[in-house]
C-alpha cells in the first residue's frame, strides 16, 4: 500500500474496517467526529442488516438519520454489543482522551452500555502517555472558575472552549474546559478523581470505559490492536 495516504483516507479506511465489528440484526453504538462520519457513511451501505443505532451526539444523529439509519434512544436500547468511536489520543493499554468534538458525556454513556469499544483512529492518535492533547472536561457553568483553580493546583492550565466568540454549549447545555499541561500516567485514578469534583459532568479521559480494540489507520493499512 502507498505510504502517501492522507489522514482523510486513513479515516475512511478505518471507518470501513469497523463494519466487521457490527453485529447483524442488532443495534450499534455510534460515536462522534470526522472518523466516525466515515464509519456512518460505510454503515449506510449495510443499513438493512442492522436494526439501528444509538448515537452519542446531535451531529451523529443527524448524519445517521439523513442516511436512513434509525436512531434509538439509549434508554430503549438495552446493552449494546459494540460501540464504534474515534479518539483524540489512545495509548498502548486502550486508554483514551476524547471530547475534541465536545460529545464526551454522551460518548461515555453509550460506551458504558456497550460490551466492546472499538476505537477507530489514524496513527497520529497513538501515544505512549496521555496528555499532549488538551483534556476536554464538560462542566456545569457555575463551577467553571473553581474547577479551573483545581486543575491549576494539579499543574494544568484550563481554558474555556469558545465558539464564535462565546462559550461553546454542548448538546447537554453545558460548557467545556480544555486542560493543557497534564501528563496522565495513571488514567484510571485521574478519571476517578476529576469525575467526583462538584460541577464536573464528565472528564474526557476514557479509562474505565477504555477501548478493547483499536483499528489504527497506518501507511501500511489497518492495524488491529487489542487490549
Ligand atoms: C468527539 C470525540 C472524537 O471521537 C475525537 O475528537 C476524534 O475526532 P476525529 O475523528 O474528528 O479526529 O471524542 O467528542
Amino acid at each position: 500500500m502507498s505510504s502517501s495516504l492522507t489522514q482523510d483516507e486513513l479515516k475512511t479506511l478505518v471507518g470501513q474496517a469497523a463494519l466487521a465489528y457490527v453485529v447483524p440484526g442488532q443495534l450499534v453504538g455510534v460515536g462522534t467526529g470526522s472518523t466516525v462520519n466515515k464509519f456512518i457513511d460505510a454503515l449506510a451501505t449495510i443499513k438493512d442488516q442492522i436494526t439501528g443505532a444509538v448515537s452519542s451526539s446531535e451531529a451523529s444523529t443527524a448524519r445517521l438519520l439523513a442516511l436512513g439509519i434509525p436512531v434509538l434512544d439509549a434508554n430503549d436500547a438495552g446493552e449494546l454489543a459494540v460501540y464504534i468511536d474515534g479518539a483524540d489520543e489512545i495509548d498502548h493499554a486502550g486508554y483514551m482522551i476524547k471530547g475534541g468534538g465536545a460529545a464526551l458525556t454522551r460518548e461515555k454513556i453509550v460506551a458504558a452500555q456497550s460490551k466492546t469499544f472499538v476505537c477507530i483512529a489514524d496513527e497520529s492518535k497513538l501515544v505512549d502517555a496521555l496528555g499532549a492533547f488538551a483534556v476536554p472536561v464538560e462542566v456545569i457553568p457555575m463551577a467553571t472558575a473553581r474547577i479551573m483553580r483545581q486543575f491549576a493546583r494539579m499543574g494544568g492550565q484550563a481554558s474555556l472552549r469558545l465558539k464564535d466568540g462565546a462559550p461553546l454549549v454542548t448538546d447537554n447545555g453545558q460548557h467545556i474546559l480544555d486542560v493543557r499541561g497534564l501528563r496522565i500516567l495513571k488514567p484510571l485514578d485521574f478519571e476517578s478523581e476529576v469525575n467526583q469534583w462538584p460541577g464536573v459532568v464528565t472528564v474526557g479521559v476514557f479509562a474505565h470505559q477504555r477501548a478493547q480494540v483499536c483499528l489504527l489507520g497506518t501507511a501500511a493499512g489497518v492495524k488491529t490492536l487489542t487490549f
